[in-house]
């Protein structure tokens, strides 16, 4: 597949960067690269599962583009997004020569992506990094925006940096050896896109199946929507905030399951019909959102029910770090594809959500 062919986002963030989508193009990861860098060092960090896969590929195409590409595969899954995996990658980096004027690789999921960006941002105070995102997840979300970081026993995400990186490689074939599990997460985030953002992106999906048939198109219009959040507000200080509907009880109900018996796209999916449900029945959002929101999660093979007592998640809920002093920001649909951000006292969240 020729680059050429590939279609271009870009980015106006940190230094300002490119996204190259295309079926096909991780075979020209590396020759993307030396364009954006003179090192002919590449770092590639990844995990244990896509080091098996596309490892190997990777690697060749920066090696056929001059590159020097040492590869480091930690073992796959979150519980592998700690200090322990950045201590070794760090002995990676220096066993490997990397300099500033390197550039590291993030190969794969949001969990390669997200130690490999925070590794980026921190060795020898920052280097360039590209990502070359696999999961459904990653192309339509965490790959771009900058955000980077490790989790601590005490939760999720806590430590990290906002480190954008120079390139990203999109190539949405890698998404052939997904399973259904990884696709419905990552689905789970494209719903998200299309309710904050987007009712004709949210109509594409009622008409189609499946994402296969036209995923080139889905990925790009979710690429789109992050970009254009994440440009107007890099740092999350307002607008990004909408990025996380569904996501403070999509948390809370990830933590009363201790992270096991339901994936984070389960999580996000019953936390964002929750949010539509409460905020429908407050007259804050037109009626028959709710309805077309869990019709729309069912489609795609996600529940809008997780089982769990409304009453405990709103009491997970309060814990949340989206809060600010004693108010916590909800994020709402005004209506499929408009949303804002509403801030209630803590306080108020029971009766909320009517408990
Ligand atoms: N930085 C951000 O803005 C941002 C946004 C959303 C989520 N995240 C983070 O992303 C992480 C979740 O990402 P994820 O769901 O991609 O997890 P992941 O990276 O663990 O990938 C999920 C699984 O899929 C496997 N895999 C990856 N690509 C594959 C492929 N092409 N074929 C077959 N298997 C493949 C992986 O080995 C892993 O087992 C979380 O840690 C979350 O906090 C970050």
């Amino acid at each position: 597949v020729s680059i050429l062919k590939a279609k271009i986002i870009h980015v106006n963030a940190g230094a300002g960067y490119d996204i190259h989508i295309a079926k096909g193009v991780i075979d020209s990861a590396g020759e993307l690269a030396a364009a954006v860098t003179r090192s002919r060092r590449a770092a590639i960090i990844t995990d244990s599962s896509v080091a098996e896969l596309y490892g190997g590929r990777v690697k060749k195409s920066f090696e056929a583009a001059g590159f020097e590409a040492p590869l480091f595969a930690f073992p796959a899954g979150e519980a592998s997004k700690t200090h322990a995996t950045l201590l070794a990658i760090y002995a990676f980096l220096a066993r490997s020569e990397v300099t500033r004027a390197d550039m590291i690789v993030a190969l794969g999921g949001g969990v390669p992506g997200d130690v490999a960006g925070f590794a980026a941002a921190t060795w020898q105070r920052g280097l360039d990094f590209m990502q070359i995102p696999t999961t459904l997840l990653a192309q339509v979300d965490s790959s771009i925006g900058g955000k980077t970081g490790v989790d601590l026993p005490e939760g999720k995400n806590l430590v990290g940096a906002f480190w954008q990186p120079r390139l990203v490689v999109c190539d949405p074939d890698t998404l052939g050896t997904l399973d259904s599990e990884n696709i419905s997460c990552g689905m789970a985030e494209v719903i998200k896109h299309a309710c904050i953002r987007s009712r004709k992106l949210f109509d594409s999906l009622k008409a189609h199946d499946r994402i296969d048939g036209n995923i080139v198109e889905t990925v790009m219009a979710n690429l789109v929507i992050k970009r254009d959040i994440v440009e107007r507000d890099e740092r999350e200080r307002g607008e990004r905030m909408l990025l996380n509907f569904g996501h403070t009880l999509g948390h809370a109900i990830e933590k009363l399951l201790d992270f096991r018996g339901i994936s984070h796209g389960g999580a996000v999916a019953a936390g964002m019909a929750l949010m539509a449900r409460a905020s429908e029945r407050n007259g804050l959002t037109a009626p028959g959102t709710a309805d077309a929101l869990d019709a729309l999660l069912a489609q795609y093979g996600l529940s809008a029910d997780c089982g769990l007592d409304i009453g405990d998640i709103v009491d997970a809920a309060r814990g949340d770090k989206k809060r600010s002093g004693s108010d916590i920001n909800l994020v709402l649909l005004k209506d499929i594809g408009e949303s804002f951000v509403y801030r209630l006292p803590v306080d108020r969240l029971r009766p909320f959500f009517g408990v």
